[in-house]
């Protein structure tokens, strides 16, 4: 394994828990590691699987429930870390990435789709995230909205249509807790009142699925001025009561990786410009430019 770290025996500070090169603790990572466009699947061994798809990869890091590849997709520079289950071991990953030099971030998860529209293997893109995870909670209050950002839902919506896989764009819920937090019954069918049909509350106000990380991700992302939104694959349908754990993984890997290209593309073009924000007169002018070249 290349470059896989060591963390160093003795770190900075206990409020500065890195190393004298800016290794982080959880992630292993120092600045520099990462390229701006990183791709956060919660699993782990789902790392090497988008690595799979690119130019060239190599692992640089595992600890924990943190593994990192760096590589090339289409020519450009991409890294994917997996952030474990849940807001909190999410918010570790963010924290430790935006230090080292990330400043995009593409969630790409699996979660419970809420209508019954919302078929086996069919992707959904975030626009926004119900902050039903404790973990945003402890950085700003509820009335902050945890949005996702529009150049990355704009990409993921390109890249699906390119690809051709069927997809749906709209409001996620993230929940901590798989369980009674996404109103499945806990063990002896334990569920607090808050919680029973708490799936069926959040469909009727337009809410598409539930997972685990992306308000989180949202928050955070907000909060530090960088981009990020979510594709998901819907493994499990709350409405039909149908569970594959895998429909769909592939197809939201592939959206994901393209959808970093087309960043690419529109924020070279953006640099080259000087413009601030992406707009469709932008995006017509990259089609042209690629066209020609
Ligand atoms: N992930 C979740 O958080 N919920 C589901 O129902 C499926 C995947």
């Amino acid at each position: 394994m290349l470059g896989v770290y060591k963390m160093a025996k003795k770190l900075k500070a206990a409020s500065r828990p890195e190393d004298e090169a800016g290794r982080q603790y959880h992630i292993g990572l120092k600045p520099g590691d990462v390229p701006r466009y990183v791709l956060l699947p919660g699993d782990p061994g789902r790392v090497p699987k988008i690595a799979s798809f690119w130019d060239e990869a190599r692992k640089i890091s595992e600890h924990r429930e943190y593994v990192t590849y760096v590589g090339k997709y289409m020519g450009v520079d991409i890294a994917s870390t997996s952030t474990g289950i849940g807001g909190p071991a999410a918010a570790i990953a963010i924290e430790e990435l935006l230090r080292v030099g990330a400043d995009t971030f593409i969630r790409v998860g699996t979660t419970g789709g809420l209508r019954k529209e919302l078929g086996i293997g069919d992707l959904i893109i975030s626009t926004g995230a119900v902050r039903l995870d404790g973990t945003s909670r402890t950085y700003i209050d509820l009335g902050y909205p945890a949005v996702a950002n529009y150049e990355v839902v704009l990409a993921l919506i390109d890249a699906a249509d390119t690809l051709g896989v069927r997809y749906h764009v709209g409001l996620t819920a993230s929940s901590d807790s798989f369980y009674v937090g996404q109103g499945r019954p806990g063990f002896k069918g334990y569920i607090p009142d808050s919680m029973v049909n708490i799936h069926k509350k959040l469909a009727s106000v337009n809410v598409l699925n539930f997972e685990m990380e992306a308000a989180t991700l949202f928050t955070l992302a907000n909060i530090y001025g960088v981009r990020a939104s979510a594709v998901c694959a819907v493994i499990a349908n709350r409405v039909t009561e149908e569970f594959v754990p895998e429909a769909g993984v592939k197809e939201a890997i592939k959206v994901a990786n393209e959808a970093v290209k087309i960043l690419h593309d529109w924020d070279t073009v953006k640099d080259k410009e000087g413009m601030k924000w992406l707009t469709p007169s932008l995006i017509s002018e990259v089609k042209e430019h690629l066209k020609k070249h």
